[in-house]
């Protein structure tokens, strides 16, 4: 258990409410979640599954008609062929990161992560005996990965790779050249890859890119993908993984030794989100678009905070380098001196230092006034 890691952005969450407690205004750029509710034909479908009687278990990969939806719309969005077979039904995206690298990862095997880098990565490889071997991400680039450093930290001994894109927590995007470069490099070495696109409707400028859709790549990749952050539904804890069948059999039966399946009802609102109207998907991602432009200018009128554009997902993540303080001590004194939840940088390993993370999955009235916060603090303290 010493080896197992956390996410701080639950942490901060409930220091932030027990300040709410004792009084004082906190504004949440912590958490990463939609701050919309659930399009109301979802909700529909899950209370009319509901009353339907869909409230006993299910398969543990999930039911076949929400696992051929899944199928089909992971297949039709990447312009692959994805048989109902290779998916397997989880609550929640997170749990394909523990079952694949609980599955795939013998102690001593080295994993290539992002760093800065959602923090559940790492925990989960040191959790099972692995070699965490992170690779960087940097602002230069903004955020982009640099495939000549993953090249250049493979060795004999790498079993997985895993990619995030767009990323948590720099809003980083994987441009196609560099997830061309890696499919070539990857080619004919015996590694596989989990690629996490949770956030792979919530991009700005320009397409997702998966390697799966590179030759070659599908077999060994396993794609991480879910309902959370596309259809505003974190509560329901519905995601999926698409990967090789052989390897599905064997999520399932973890499936089966944790969970046993994913909340039945729940799943029959899923075939609805995939196949319903999709506008409020649309809705959403304009409404960060205009966050997004509000809080990079906030940001970047403060002395102290460098911020640059995200291409995707809800998350900004400033140099803040200039304030001369630590990550941590200025994430500390923003909740606790100008009421503003966030994340130090370092929250997602070693290279996060020098950058704080707010989240934008929250009221442009809310971000102006926090950015008004962080601007009176800054002018006090700076
Ligand atoms: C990069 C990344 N992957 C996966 C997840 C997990 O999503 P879910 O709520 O579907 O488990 C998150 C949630 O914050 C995330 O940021």
């Amino acid at each position: 258990m010493s080896r197992l890691g956390t996410e701080s952005a639950f942490e901060v969450l409930v220091r932030a409410r027990e300040l709410e407690a004792l009084g004082k205004e906190i504004i949440h750029l912590e958490i990463g979640e939609p701050d919309f509710p659930t399009a109301p034909h979802i909700v529909e479908a899950a209370t009319r599954a509901l009353h339907d009687g869909w409230t006993h278990y299910g398969p543990p990969a999930g039911f076949p008609q929400l696992r051929e939806a899944v199928a089909e719309d992971v297949g039709s969005r990447r312009g692959i062929k994805v048989d109902p077979g290779e998916v397997v039904i989880t609550p929640g995206g997170k749990p394909i990161m523990f079952f694949t690298i609980l599955a795939l990862v013998e102690p001593d095997d080295e994993v290539l992560h992002p760093n800065p880098g959602f923090p559940i990565y790492e925990s989960m490889i040191n959790f099972v005996g692995g070699r965490a071997v992170p690779y960087r991400l940097i602002e230069d680039r903004d955020f982009d990965v640099d495939v000549d450093e993953i090249i250049g930290k493979l060795t004999d001994r790498t079993r997985l790779v895993i990619l995030n894109s767009p990323q948590n927590p720099t809003g980083g995007v994987m441009s196609r050249t560099q997830v061309a470069a890696l499919a070539e490099a990857l080619a004919g070495r015996d590694v596989f890859v989990l690629s996490d696109e949770i956030y792979n409707r919530l991009i700005f400028e320009g397409d997702h890119t998966s390697l799966a859709q590179f030759p070659g790549m599908k077999e060994r990749t396993i794609i991480l993908d879910g309902f959370s952050k596309t259809y505003a539904m974190t509560g329901w804890r519905m995601g999926y993984g698409v990967m090789r069948s052989d390897l599905a059999r064997q999520v399932a039966l973890l499936m089966t030794n944790s969970n046993s399946c994913t909340a039945s009802f729940s799943q029959v609102a899923g075939i609805e989100a995939l196949q319903g109207d999709q506008r409020s998907v649309d809705v959403m991602r304009e409404e960060f678009r205009r966050r997004r432009s509000v809080i990079v200018d906030g940001l970047n009128r403060i002395p102290g905070f460098r911020c640059r554009t995200p291409h995707g997902a809800f998350y900004v993540f400033p140099n803040i380098t200039g304030t001369g303080k630590t990550s941590h001590a200025l994430a500390d004194a923003m909740l606790n001196e100008a009421g503003v939840a966030c994340l130090s940088g370092t929250s997602f390993g070693k290279w996060g230092e020098g950058y704080l993370r707010f989240s934008f999955a929250n009221s442009v009235e809310n971000i102006q006034k926090a950015l008004a916060h962080i601007g009176e603090w800054a002018e006090k303290n700076l």
